[in-house]
């Protein structure tokens, strides 16, 4: 064990007895990981978390025994449940990725850091706006932390948008603008259903959860982001990783207005969530940024392609963000001519003010010369970086040395609020009133 996180363990007093117990049987440096939700983003973090020097893999937790299969031929013997409170009594597990569908988010990532493990937990941080606080109160009762697995938060390239907007590369920016389209079935969620799907080798109670009582219906586990019951649609799935990469790079706590449409129009395959939504947002002023914007998509009927992107615009230029890079277009000095509109003026005062137009500004000799110069600056990710390595190592370095995260508790509620709201401005037809900093729905 490092002198640094033996330090930290000893100021950790509060912390419950099982973290204490878990620390000091750590026989070295390691940070001894969990997954809870082995399927396809949960596998996804544990590659990416293997890789993080000194993190390795002791157990899993699953409801669908393939899974836990999986598990043991990818990384062999390690322990594996199908009930994660057996994960989280292990000493020889120091940190819990929690990767689950969104329904028991709030709950296992809680019962975590009660049982003293620190928790990378998948976004959005909670299914209900209504739970974001108990596990903002747990993150602070335990002293555990907590990262929320929204990656862009880590990104250089978001990091370089956010000092080029502080900079004011771009001036005033009063407008951002996000899309997300796709045109698949597996865009859309229509991902596979394993044949030996049967109530043998799934716990299908432990699935449901807190979730309505049925029967089962192996359609729900494995493609639950379609159902209300667990998911929480494309606003809670999609949107929140916009909010995120907005958030960071303005500098914001959160929009005070929340205005949200949509429907389901081309995915009718039972599901009960819209696969085309907009929503609009309204941004206080903060002390690094005027008021601004908000208007996101997700269109999961994109005949058009498949895009995903960001667009902030300012006073005198924009930056749009994708995935690969970044492209900051400038229009500098901007264009001294106001122009005219003199066409419905009688004939003797359209010469009149032309004349006196043009004495303010001379006539340009060519057409060429009325262009407008723009300049362009493109920043490329560096070759073989992912923003989901940086996010998952952001994480073990703060486990590992007691540091805050780039991603905490609060930032996690603040981008799963509007989102989840944007839901009940959709099926409500309502307009939301959000306190951002307080993280309360406003009558
Ligand atoms: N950060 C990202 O870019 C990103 C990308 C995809 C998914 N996600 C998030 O990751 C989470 C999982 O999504 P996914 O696509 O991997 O879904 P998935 O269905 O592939 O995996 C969820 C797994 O959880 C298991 N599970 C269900 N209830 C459980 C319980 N009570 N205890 C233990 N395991 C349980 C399921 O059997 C399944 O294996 C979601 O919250 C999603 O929003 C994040």
């Amino acid at each position: 064990m490092s002198s640094t996180r033996r330090e930290f363990l000893s100021a950790a007093g509060a912390a419950p007895a099982l973290a204490q117990t878990a620390r000091q049987r750590t026989a070295n440096d390691q940070i001894q990981v969990a997954c809870i939700g082995f399927g396809i983003m949960g596998s996804g973090d544990v590659a990416t978390a293997v890789t993080v020097p000194g993190v390795k893999l002791t157990a899993v937790a699953d409801v669908y025994d393939g899974r836990l299969a999986r598990a043991r031929e990818l990384y062999g013997s390690i322990f594996t449940t199908r009930d994660y409170r057996q994960v989280l009594a292990r000493p020889d597990v120091d940190a819990v990725i929690v990767a689950t569908p969104d329904h028991w988010h709030s709950r296992i990532a809680a019962d975590a850091m009660d049982a003293g493990k620190d928790v990378y937990c998948q976004k959005p941080m909670v299914q209900k706006v209504e739970e974001g606080h108990s596990v903002v109160a747990a993150e602070k009762r335990t002293g555990r932390i907590l990262q929320v697995g929204s990656q862009r938060v880590s990104s250089v390239l978001y990091a370089k948008a956010r000092d080029l907007v502080r900079q004011g590369a771009i001036g005033k920016v009063h407008l951002v603008e996000s899309s997300w389209d796709r045109n698949s079935p597996l865009g859309a969620w229509q991902y596979s259903i394993p044949t030996d799907a049967s109530p043998d080798t799934v716990d299908w109670d432990r699935f449901l959860g807190s979730a309505p009582n049925r029967p089962f219906e192996p359609v729900r586990l494995f493609r639950w982001r379609n159902y209300q019951d667990y998911g929480t649609g494309v606003c809670g799935d999609l949107f929140v990783h916009q909010f995120s990469g907005i958030h960071f790079v303005m500098d914001s706590l959160g929009p005070s207005r929340v205005m949200a449409t949509g429907g389901l129009h081309y995915w009718k395959d039972g599901r009960d969530v819209p696969d085309i939504m907009m929503g609009m947002y309204d941004y206080p002023e903060t002390p690094k940024h005027p008021a601004f914007h908000l208007n996101l998509r997700v269109n999961f009927e994109a005949g058009g392609g498949e895009s995903h992107g960001f667009r902030f615009i300012g006073s005198d230029g924009a930056l749009n963000l994708s995935v690969g890079g970044a492209l900051v277009l400038t229009r500098k000095p901007r264009d001294p001519e106001p122009g005219y509109t003199v066409s419905t003026f009688a004939k003797a005062e359209q010469e009149r003010y032309l004349a006196e137009y043009r004495k303010k500004y001379p006539a340009r000799n060519t057409n060429a010369d009325s262009l407008q110069p723009v300049d362009e600056q493109r920043f490329l990710m560096p070759r073989g970086y992912t923003e989901q390595y940086a996010h998952h190592a952001n994480f073990f370095d703060a486990v590992r040395n007691r540091r805050p995260v780039d991603e905490d508790a609060t930032f996690g509620l603040r981008a799963a609020g509007p989102a989840l709201l944007s839901n009940i401005s959709l099926f409500e037809r309502k307009i939301v009133q959000w306190d951002p900093e307080r993280m309360t729905v406003k009558s």
